[in-house]
């Protein structure tokens, strides 16, 4: 089966938009676009050409982040954040009020919001909580076979905010038995904060699988906003029927090819060996603390703390200036605090506050 078959028939019968930089390279007397003649900013490149329409998607940064992930250029699509891919696979694969998207709280919430403004259903698999959070794969598998609406599963792997990583074996059973019913979709936002390997590499066997990436996390570029989507060309495609014409600014293609240059890949590292040293201090701040009741460390930039005490402590750490995420509308983290590992001197404030909370008892 084609993954055609899977998506929105009038997004497949639809004629995709062209643009005129899709039409036509931005090179020569362009006269095509009803662009102002020149640009009124001088300095960089961008700059000087800010009277242009960007390209939509920059070849060389394409395949530059396509040798960063290692997969055929064919198979990645730039988008302004993972957030707008996660959009554009739900507006292709589900049609409103018919079909359904999976996904298994706690976890990202747009996968929700991309659900509910499609107008798709949106199914729950809730994650083990007397586990410290883990997938309920066979409930998963189980919902899959019960509920044949079901178009998109979406898995986190680190998963935000338990920090757990999907296993490569189920994650493989799970595209088998999805292969002609479902894109499986594994956001990997959080990825090289962990040893494991990602799920691009089952690109090749599988038509219906979907990686998301960022530079927003372990590149330390979220107001860069810029994801990636990695997919066989033939989703790719559909994705691009329905993506706005140029989803990346000027400035956004320029810094992010700066990004993705040898000097900032050593920071990069760099940042990714600091951050795994921090979050070891951060346990040790954490570690016998009053009212906390368990650690969840995972394996992402964050842990997550259980307290009786959260709705007094994070506004007891908010009104001395440390701001943590506390998650008072969702019933499955109710009492749950999930912190962000920060710098050496954040941990310090943090642990400060700690102390002085724990002095006020
Ligand atoms: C699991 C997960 N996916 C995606 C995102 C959004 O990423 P981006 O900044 O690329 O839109 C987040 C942001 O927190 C996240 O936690």
């Amino acid at each position: 089966m084609s993954i055609e078959a899977l998506a929105r028939p009038d997004v497949v019968a639809m004629k995709a938009y062209s643009s005129a930089r899709k039409e036509a390279p931005g090179e020569g007397v362009l006269l095509n676009a009803n662009e102002a003649p020149w640009s009124l900013l001088r300095g960089s490149d961008w700059e000087a050409r800010l009277n242009r329409y960007p390209d939509p998607q920059p070849q060389k940064l394409v395949d530059r982040l396509a040798g960063l992930y290692g997969v055929p250029a064919e198979q990645v699509l730039v988008t302004r954040g993972s957030d707008e891919g996660i959009d554009l696979l739900t507006r292709v694969f589900c049609r409103a009020g018919q079909d359904a998207v999976l996904h298994c709280p706690p976890t990202f919430g747009m996968y929700r919001i991309a659900a509910q403004t499609q107008g798709a259903e949106l199914v729950a698999v809730p994650r083990k909580a007397e586990d410290g959070f883990r997938l309920d794969g066979q409930a998963l598998l189980d919902t899959l076979w019960a509920n044949r609406r079901v178009r998109l599963v979406f898995l986190t792997s680190p998963n935000n905010p338990t920090g757990d990583v999907i296993e490569p074996a189920y994650l493989e059973e799970l595209l088998e038995q999805t292969r002609d019913r479902a894109v499986v979709v594994v956001d990997e936002a959080y990825a090289e904060f962990c040893a494991h390997p990602s799920a691009s590499a089952l690109l090749p066997r599988f038509e219906n699988l979907v990686v998301l990436r960022t530079l927003s996390k372990a590149w330390a570029a979220a107001g860069l906003r810029c994801g990636v989507v990695l997919a066989r060309p033939a989703l790719i495609a559909l994705l691009q029927r329905v993506i706005a014409p140029y989803p990346l600014a000027s400035p956004v293609i320029a810094l992010a090819l700066r990004m993705l240059e040898d000097d900032v890949l050593e920071r990069q590292q760099e940042l990714l060996r600091q951050v795994a040293v921090n979050k070891l201090a951060l346990l040790r701040v954490l570690e016998g603390r009053r009212g906390l009741v368990s650690i969840i460390p995972g394996e992402a930039n964050f842990v997550l703390v259980r307290t009786d005490l959260a709705d007094a402590l994070l506004a007891f750490c908010a009104s001395r200036g440390v701001i943590l995420r506390g998650f008072p509308s969702d019933p499955l983290l109710r009492g749950h605090i999930r912190i962000t590992v920060g710098s050496a001197d954040d941990i310090d404030s943090l642990a400060r506050v700690l102390d002085e909370w724990e002095k006020l008892a």
